[in-house]
C-alpha cells in the first residue's frame, strides 16, 4: 500500500547548473565530463588563480573548457567575470554585449576559496554595478560577510541585512542572484522581494545540516561555504526548492578539490556533486512528493530568470528498485576527488 502513486520515470527538459566550479588544467579535464553528461548549460564560476576578470580572460577560459569537454557534447559553458575593485565598467558592458559573460560574480574578499581578489569596499564597485543595472546584466552574489567578529553561522543573515538590502535599495534595477542560499532568513528575504532577486540552491544543502560535518569526527567532505546550517534551515531550503516558485533554481556549487587539500589541517571548502547531483535531486523531490516540480527547479526557472529558453533536449530519470551505484571518487592528475555522499541510497538514475 502506498500513500501516493509511485512514479518510476520522469522526463524533463535537460537541466542547467546555474553555479558551477570547473577549475582549470588537470582538474578541469577530470571534472568537466561529469557536468557535461547531465547538464545542458552551466554558469561557470570565475574564482581561478588568477581569477577570470576581463573579457579576454573569459574568452580564453571558455576555450579551455570547450577543449576539456568530451567529443560530441552539446554542453554550453556560460561565463562569469570576477568582480574586483579595479573592474572596468566598459569591459563588463562589452563582455555582456558580445555574449562573452552572462553575469558578474561578487565575492566579498576573504569569503571563500580564491576570494582574495574580491571586494573589500562596496563603494568602489558601484560604477560597475550601476552600469550592470542599466544594461540588465545580472550580479551573482556570494552572500556572506567576512568580519571575524561575525559568527560563521550568521554570515549570510548579516550579509543580507548589511550589504544586500542597502545594495537593492540603492540599485533596484540591478538583477541579483543570492547564490547558494543556506538559511531560512535567506529564503524569506528572497521571497520578500518584489522583483529582480532570485536565489540558487545547491544539492548538498538539501541533504546535510551542520551535524554532518561533525558526525563521529571531523568530516571535511561536508565542509563548504556557506557552511551548512541547522536542520530548520535545511527544511526551509527544501521547501523553497520544491515550491516551484520561479525565483528559486538549481546551482549545484559543485566545487571539486583534491582529497589531499580537503583532508588537511586547514581543509578547503567545497563539495563535489556533479556526478550524482541529479540522482540526489530526484531523491529529494521524490521524498517531498514533488517530482512534478523538479523540472521547474532544475530546468525551467533558472533559464527563464536569465532570459533563455529551456533546453530542447529531454532527459529521463528512472527509479531503480535497487540502489544505483555511483563512483565514490574520481581520479584526476591532481589526485582523487571524493564525490558527495548524501548518506542515503540513491535509486534514481539518468537513463541513457
Ligand atoms: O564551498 C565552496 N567552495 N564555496 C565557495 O563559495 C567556493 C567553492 C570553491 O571554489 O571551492
Ligand atoms: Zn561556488
Amino acid at each position: 500500500m502506498t500513500d501516493r502513486p509511485v512514479t518510476d520515470r520522469i522526463e524533463l527538459s535537460q537541466p542547467d547548473d546555474w553555479h558551477l566550479h570547473l577549475r582549470d588544467g588537470a582538474m578541469l579535464a577530470a571534472v568537466a565530463p561529469a557536468s557535461a553528461r547531465h547538464f545542458g548549460r552551466a554558469l561557470v564560476m570565475p574564482n581561478l588563480v588568477p581569477p577570470v576578470v576581463t573579457t579576454r580572460d573569459a574568452v580564453a577560459y571558455r576555450r579551455r573548457i570547450m577543449a576539456a569537454l568530451p567529443q560530441g557534447t552539446s554542453f554550453t559553458p556560460l561565463m562569469t567575470l570576477y568582480l574586483t575593485e579595479a573592474t572596468n565598467a566598459d569591459d563588463v558592458a562589452a563582455a555582456h554585449a558580445e555574449g562573452v559573460a552572462t553575469a558578474i560574480k561578487l565575492y566579498p574578499a576573504g569569503a571563500t576559496t580564491n576570494s582574495q581578489s574580491g571586494v573589500r569596499d562596496m563603494e568602489k564597485v558601484y560604477p560597475v554595478l550601476e552600469r550592470m543595472a542599466a544594461i540588465g546584466m545580472p550580479l551573482c552574489v556570494h552572500g556572506e560577510v567576512t568580519h571575524p567578529e561575525v559568527d560563521i553561522f550568521d554570515r549570510e543573515a548579516v550579509f543580507i541585512a548589511s550589504v544586500l538590502e542597502p545594495l537593492r535599495r540603492r540599485l533596484p534595477e540591478l538583477k541579483i542572484v543570492l547564490e547558494h542560499v543556506t538559511t531560512r532568513d535567506g529564503i524569506d528575504y528572497v521571497r520578500s522581494a518584489d522583483r529582480n532577486l532570485a536565489a540558487t540552491l545547491t544539492v548538498h544543502h538539501l541533504f546535510i545540516n551542520r551535524n554532518a560535518m561533525f558526525a563521529g569526527g571531523l568530516r571535511p567532505h561536508y565542509y563548504c561555504l556557506p557552511v551548512a546550517k541547522r536542520e530548520v534551515h535545511r527544511l526551509a531550503l527544501r521547501a523553497a526548492a520544491v515550491s516551484g516558485e520561479g525565483r528559486f533554481f538549481l546551482g549545484t556549487d559543485s566545487a571539486p578539490h583534491a582529497d589531499a587539500a580537503k583532508e588537511a589541517a586547514c581543509g578547503c571548502a567545497g563539495i563535489f556533486t556533479a556526478p550524482n547531483a541529479l540522482a540526489c535531486l530526484a531523491r529529494a523531490f521524490d521524498e517531498e512528493g514533488a517530482l512534478d516540480r523538479l523540472e521547474a527547479f532544475a530546468s525551467l526557472n533558472g533559464a527563464a530568470w536569465y532570459g533563455l529558453a529551456p533546453n530542447e533536449r529531454k532527459v529521463r530519470l528512472v527509479r531503480r528498485p535497487a540502489p544505483v551505484a555511483y563512483p565514490g571518487r574520481i581520479e584526476t592528475d591532481d589526485g582523487p576527488v571524493t564525490v558527495f555522499d548524501p548518506m542515503l541510497p540513491l535509486h534514481w538514475e539518468v537513463e541513457r
